[in-house]
């Protein structure tokens, strides 16, 4: 879809038309193992209409579900998924820690959420996890894969990073798939990186968000993110200041929060300093 904003004109696949605002983040974390099919049922069972995911390449180049590249966290392994084979990695139980009604719950592959996404009718964000090196390599994996066996309508598809090599590498891939940018901090030039990698939306932790930023960022037609938001107070100020989607691990709590007033108010550019009210 063209968005007609002052002095350009953005193509943003349509993707605006079709983001929720709020995401369930990891699935649905706090309710469910984060990265697990359990936690992407959760999240389809509390209202969500899409998830996010972290998805890192195992040693033999496999993508699979997991936000760390140590397993200890959120798994009874031990050791660098990087460094294992899949089939090491998908010995370990990655839902005993979280909850023993969890006990059995596997790293998923991509392959596997992919079909379950499909089966649930939820739109997904793959958010890409490289380390040092591997960026490319993730990138081009996970396009491939996303670009031959993702069974639904590629408007409800979105691959984000904070590793512009693995974004690059997602573009050279699968252009045809949305690519989002992620930052901590939104950088002065953040226009040039998103147009560089092709980026259709930006997204941003919510708490250093910055009006003047979030203003340019709306006024150039991009859709901008924000993680990670479980209070329903913030997701409303959010929403107020212009954000279109925020990532939750409460999804559930934060389906009643809208704009206070019913559309986003327009923003009037700061010094730059202040971050958005609390
Ligand atoms: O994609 C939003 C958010 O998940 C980015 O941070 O560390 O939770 O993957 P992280
Ligand atoms: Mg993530």
């Amino acid at each position: 879809m063209l968005v007609d904003s002052p002095g350009i004109f953005l193509e943003s696949g349509g993707i605006e038309t079709v983001l929720p605002p709020v995401i369930g983040h990891r699935g649905a974390a706090a309710y469910a193992p984060e990265n697990t099919l359990a936690g992407l049922r959760r999240a389809k069972a509390l209202g969500c209409r899409w998830v996010e995911f972290d998805v890192r390449l195992t040693a033999d180049n496999q993508p699979v579900l997991l936000h760390d590249d140590r397993l200890e966290r959120t798994t009874n392994g031990h050791g660098r998924v990087s460094g294992l084979q899949l089939a090491a990695v998908r010995r370990c139980d990655a839902g005993n820690w979280f909850h023993s009604s969890f006990a059995g719950e596997r790293v998923p592959t991509l392959e596997e959420a992919l079909m379950l996404l499909a089966e649930l009718g939820l739109g997904a964000n793959v958010e890409l996890k490289a380390v040092p090196g591997r960026e490319a390599a993730t990138g081009a994996a996970v396009a491939e894969l996303l670009a031959r066996i993702w069974p639904g309508n590629p408007t409800h598809l979105l691959i984000s990073s904070f590793q512009r090599a693995a974004l690059a590498a997602a573009r050279d891939r699968a252009p045809h798939i949305s690519r989002g940018i992620l930052f901590r901090r939104i950088p002065k030039n953040w226009r040039n990186i998103a147009a560089q990698l092709g980026c259709v939306t930006i997204h941003a932790d919510q708490q250093r968000l910055r009006p003047a930023v979030l203003s340019e960022i709306r006024r150039a037609g991009y859709p901008l993110l924000a993680y990670t938001v479980n209070d329903p107070e913030r997701a409303k100020a959010l929403f107020d200041f212009g954000v279109k989607s925020v990532f939750s691990d409460v999804p559930d709590r934060l389906h009643g929060a809208t704009a206070r007033g019913g559309f986003h108010r327009e923003i009037v550019a700061d010094s730059g300093s202040a971050a958005i009210p609390r």
